[in-house]
């Protein structure tokens, strides 16, 4: 097979090591730390959930980001971007290439439907400026307001409507949330993806301290106290945790450290091959962990569920985490109608200050993540197939707009999208990585890997954790899944939720798995496409030597 006919473009690098801290920051900091966790926190127990979350973090995230950013940096030193070059860089064994082929689809996946979440905070942003976010918000008609902008479309898909009746709104500001994101991508790693990070990074930072600030000193309403309302989170429960039923708990804290730190995606992995043998990982993995939990447990934390919990009580707290989005879009609004602004009575002005702040907060912690999730289609395009910058940014935006579609329009799509992209498939992507990269390639050659140019010493448990622990509970995770849930899932009678399928629900699922089935082909084909053209010869010599 000749090699000529592959024409990889130059490969890029990040600008400074700030900027590349910033960008694997922005990468893990999202919607998932801000909107997700306390959600996920609430609905699982809270306190009881924080053990295991924290648990899970040290047993299976922070192996995986060192993990990811050693096989990413790895892949890189043999020009390799993305997973299938990656995995191949680990073994001769042709098969991985295309099992890398997941890490090239599943963040395009989820960007599908991440944009479309993050286009939402936006609008939001530029409604609360507008004071009709503060309107509604003081009339109460929150959730009225929230269905206005999504359009009815989006409630009851076309399945239910005659006629497609989706908002405006939100339309017009997906369109421009994509062209950013497009725009970005299209100027490359360090002139695009890093300097909206050095930027984003400190701004939404502070966007969520004066928050903060705000929440704490919020006087007591009605006999509750915030203090009362951090108390949800770090009162822990210890009996729920071992009692049936706990299994639950353990998932949902695993899940949440998967999707808020990027791991199990791809996306870490192509950041960290922009990577060279003399940088260091071990400490800015670290570093990258450690920011991402600051702005999760710290800034998420304090946040949404304690002020939601002074002003409305435990109840619209409960009701409000188990509708997801409600948290963050109708009761937010409604708590900032009834937050003091310096000293004045709450008003249509809090909602325009407050709400700027936490919807700006989300847009760019949204950009910063979807730019990640969408740069290992961008990567392997350019790098696997010898597209141009800009061409590949059309591609990535042609196939996302093919698939947005259907996730605005039929109910139940971007649930099924986000629990086999989002939840699952990073689950089963990681225990693939692990398997590859401490068992296939080797536990002392991964460990010097992870050590080449190295600030730090990693403490040597971690060796004997990433080696057994990790891929066991990984292990035990799938296994469990397949024992009792996988059967029902599969078929189509339990959705993933738990309940039974309705009709509606069955057909978003079946459009959602036809997508992803789709996409995975594709990508799929285009390995094979590679490989004829030679692209992961390279790496084959590379393994010889
Ligand atoms: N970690 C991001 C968040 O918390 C989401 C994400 C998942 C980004 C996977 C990249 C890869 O929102």
């Amino acid at each position: 097979m000749s090699t000529t006919d592959y024409a990889p473009q130059e490969r890029e690098q990040w600008g400074s090591r700030l900027g590349l801290i910033l960008a694997m920051a922005g990468n893990a900091v999202g919607l998932g730390n801000f909107l997700r966790f306390p959600n996920q926190a609430v609905q699982n127990g809270g306190g009881s959930f924080m053990v295991a979350y924290f648990i899970s973090l040290v047993l299976l995230g922070i192996p995986l980001m060192w993990m990811e950013w050693g096989i990413g940096r790895r892949g890189g030193t043999f020009g390799h971007s993305t997973a299938p070059g990656m995995f191949q860089s680990l073994t001769k064994a042709r098969l991985v290439r295309y099992l890398g082929a997941i890490g090239v689809v599943m963040p395009l996946l989820i960007v599908i439907y991440y944009v479309y979440i993050e286009s939402w905070t936006l609008g939001y942003a530029v409604s609360a400026i507008g004071g009709s976010l503060g309107e509604a918000a003081l009339a109460g008609e929150g959730s009225g307001f929230f269905a206005d902008y999504l359009g009815d479309g989006a409630q009851l898909g076309f399945l239910g409507n005659e006629t497609w009746q989706g908002s405006n709104q939100a339309i017009v500001f997906f369109v421009i949330t994509m062209a950013v994101n497009l725009w970005v991508l299209s100027r490359g790693l360090s002139k695009g993806i890093e300097i909206i990070a050095k930027i984003g990074m400190p701004v939404l930072v502070l966007c969520a301290v004066a928050l903060v600030a705000r929440v704490l000193t919020l006087p007591d309403q009605g006999g509750r106290s915030v203090i009362d309302g951090l108390g949800i989170y770090w009162v822990p429960d210890w009996s729920r945790l071992f009692s049936s039923g706990a299994e639950v708990i353990w998932l949902a804290a695993a899940g949440q450290i998967f999707f808020t730190l990027s791991v199990g995606s791809g996306a870490i992995n192509t950041y960290a091959s922009y990577l060279s043998n003399d940088d260091d990982i071990a400490l800015t993995g670290l570093a990258t962990v450690s920011t991402n939990e600051f702005c999760e447990v710290v800034l998420g934390g304090t946040l949404a569920i304690p002020a939601a919990y002074l002003f409305m009580g435990i109840g619209e707290v409960e009701a409000a985490s188990a509708s997801n989005m409600g948290l963050a879009f109708v009761t937010m609004p409604q708590v900032f109608a009834n937050t003091p602004l310096l000293g004045a009575d709450p008003g249509a002005s809090s909602v325009a200050v407050f709400g700027t702040l936490w919807f700006g907060l989300l847009f760019v912690a949204g950009i910063t993540s979807s730019l990640a999730l969408s740069q290992p289609t961008m990567a392997f395009l350019q790098g696997s197939m010898g597209l141009s910058r800009r061409k590949a940014a059309l591609v990535v935006g042609g196939l996302i707009a093919i698939c947005v579609g259907p996730v605005i329009v039929i109910p139940g799509v971007l649930d099924e999208i986000d629990y086999w992209a989002g939840t699952f498939g990073l689950v089963l992507f990681s225990t693939i990585e692990v398997i590859l990269f401490m068992w296939v390639f080797g536990a002392d050659r991964a460990w010097a890997e992870i050590h080449k140019g190295s600030d730090i010493q990693i403490p040597r448990i971690f060796k004997f954790i990433m080696t057994w622990v990790t891929p066991l509970v990984l292990l035990a995770m799938l296994i469990a899944w397949g024992a009792q849930q996988a059967w029902p899932i599969l078929t189509f009678e339990n959705s993933p939720g738990g309940g039974a399928y309705d009709d509606a629900g069955r057909t978003g699922a079946v459009v959602g798995r036809t997508i992803m089935l789709g996409m995975f082909l594709l990508f799929v084909s285009l390995v094979f496409v590679a490989a004829r053209r030679g692209n992961y010869d390279k790496v084959h010599q590379g393994e010889a030597a």
